[in-house]
């Protein structure tokens, strides 16, 4: 299934910006964070994704390698983001297979619709772990790198970084948690949860060059969390809705996610960068 740029990236970004570059993705198998992968590769990173199915996640990263040649892309499946000690590993092997980790998208999550009082506390707690304990094994597994990527573009305070400039992350949340949305209790706290420590992040790890943001999408067309969460029929209906008028595409997470990364993103930290068209600010369309 290779694609052509357009159906991943717009054409507004430049060939080479993340040359030498590389990026760590959980979750990467997916819709949109391998769309977010592929934009990067495509302007120059390597890249290494993360999944528990071995088998997607393998494939996964063979059709993303297609977007540039002479481009690296490992996929490492089998990986449970609840488990501290199998990111640990997956991180040192993109480490030394790929010379460095310079770019961080903390993206696995878990959701199906259920109403509170038919949620177990395991299935709860299975969300809460995917999500929120899930980033941050995937920000802990990472950080001494990222913490050396950013050292080389450090500034003390001076000037503008140069450009290229490595020790990023976005995390991949949501607007679900902004109002009340129904059958979604687990996920908003969940992904109010990622928020907050990605604020957190951005305070502390800051002054070492660190930035940490968040990337927002509302609904997002062909995606497995769209697919979970609604059925074709009401689509169309929910669209009129947007104040866009439509669905998103995973193109316009992958060229946030590289606006964020490239030196466009430079000044931003702690912030969450919304991508829906408006859609949460009508309350119920999310
Ligand atoms: C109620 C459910 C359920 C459902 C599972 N459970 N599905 N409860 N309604 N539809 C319960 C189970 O019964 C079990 O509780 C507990 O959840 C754990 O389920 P397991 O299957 O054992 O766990 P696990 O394999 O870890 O699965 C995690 C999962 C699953 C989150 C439940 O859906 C999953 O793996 N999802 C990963 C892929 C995914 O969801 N991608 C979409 C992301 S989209 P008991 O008590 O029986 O043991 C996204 C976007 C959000 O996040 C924003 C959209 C706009």
């Amino acid at each position: 299934m290779s694609l052509e740029r357009y159906q991943y990236l717009s054409n507004v970004w430049k060939d080479g910006i993340f040359d030498n570059k590389v990026v760590f993705c959980t979750g990467g198998a997916g819709t949109i964070c391998s769309a977010q992968v592929r934009a990067m590769v495509h302007l120059g990173a390597n890249a290494c994704i993360i999944g528990r199915n071995v088998e997607k996640t393998e494939n996964m990263a063979k059709d993303i390698a297609t977007a540039r040649k002479g481009s690296k892309v490992i996929g490492i499946g089998a990986v449970d983001v609840r488990k501290p000690e199998a990111l640990a590993a997956a991180a040192e092997k993109c480490a030394q297979e790929l010379g460095s980790i310079d770019f961080v998208i903390a993206g696995a999550a878990g959701n199906f619709l259920a109403p509170m009082d038919q949620i177990s506390a395991n299935a709860m707690k299975s969300v809460i772990d995917i999500d929120v304990l899930g980033s941050y094994n995937t920000v802990k597994a990472t950080l001494p790198y990222l913490v050396e990527s950013a050292s080389k573009h450090k500034t003390n305070g001076k000037t503008e970084p140069p450009n290229g400039t490595g020790g990023r992350i976005i995390f991949v949340s949501a607007t679900l948690h902004y109002s009340g949305t129904p059958m979604q209790s687990h996920v908003s706290v969940a992904k109010a949860g990622v928020d907050a420590m990605a604020m957190s992040v951005a305070i502390e790890q800051g002054p070492k060059g660190i930035t940490s943001n968040v990337i927002a999408p509302g609904p997002i067309a062909d995606t497995e969390g769209v697919a979970r969460l609604s059925k074709q029929e009401g689509r169309d209906k929910s669209a009129k809705g947007i104040p866009s008028g439509r669905y998103g595409s995973v193109k316009e997470i992958s060229d946030a996610t590289v606006y964020l990364f490239s030196d466009t993103g430079n000044y931003v930290n702690g912030e969450v960068l919304v991508v829906d068209g408006g859609a949460w600010h009508t309350s119920g369309v999310g």
